[in-house]
């Protein structure tokens, strides 16, 4: 089975889910600057919410997925909404590549809120869930 990890994180709370999936699932975690160069089963993608929307390295990313993808299994952390699935599900849509029903979740500290988050625990939980999905 072929799997890749990409993630995009401005904060570096993202990042430590994506680097929990992708230890896990055994391959490296790369930010969407690095485009797909060959076909994925699994596609684990990182992002989080700033101010009601992903960034738009994210959506650049999925408009330039050139080859084919299984599927897509969402994964996000964010300061108040349930998970960024919503933004990454359309693009997706409009590029026919289906998403999981499956996807991880977590806070992620912002300002004043959730503190220390994503922690151990949210890692581990992350890592548990990729390992799951590949199973
Ligand atoms: C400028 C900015 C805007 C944000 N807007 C939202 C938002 O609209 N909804 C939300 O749930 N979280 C929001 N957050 C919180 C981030 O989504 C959360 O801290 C996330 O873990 C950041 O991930 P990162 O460290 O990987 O960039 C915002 C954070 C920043 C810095």
């Amino acid at each position: 089975m072929n799997i890749a990890v990409r993630y995009y994180s401005r904060g570096g709370n993202t990042k430590k889910i994506a680097e929990a999936i992708a230890e896990a699932v055994g391959v490296e975690a790369k930010t969407v600057s690095e485009p797909l160069s060959e076909d994925v089963d699994i596609l684990f993608l990182g992002s989080a919410p700033y101010a009601f929307d992903i960034d738009d390295e994210v959506k650049k990313f999925i408009s330039g997925i050139h080859v084919s993808v299984g599927k897509v299994v969402n994964f996000s952390t964010s300061a108040a909404v349930k998970s960024t699935r919503k933004y990454i599900e359309k693009l997706l849509a409009e590029k026919q590549i289906p998403i999981a029903e499956e996807e991880f979740s977590c806070r992620g500290a912002f300002a004043m809120l959730h503190k220390g988050r994503p922690n151990e625990s949210d890692q581990k939980a992350a890592a548990e869930f990729a390992r799951k999905i590949i199973s």
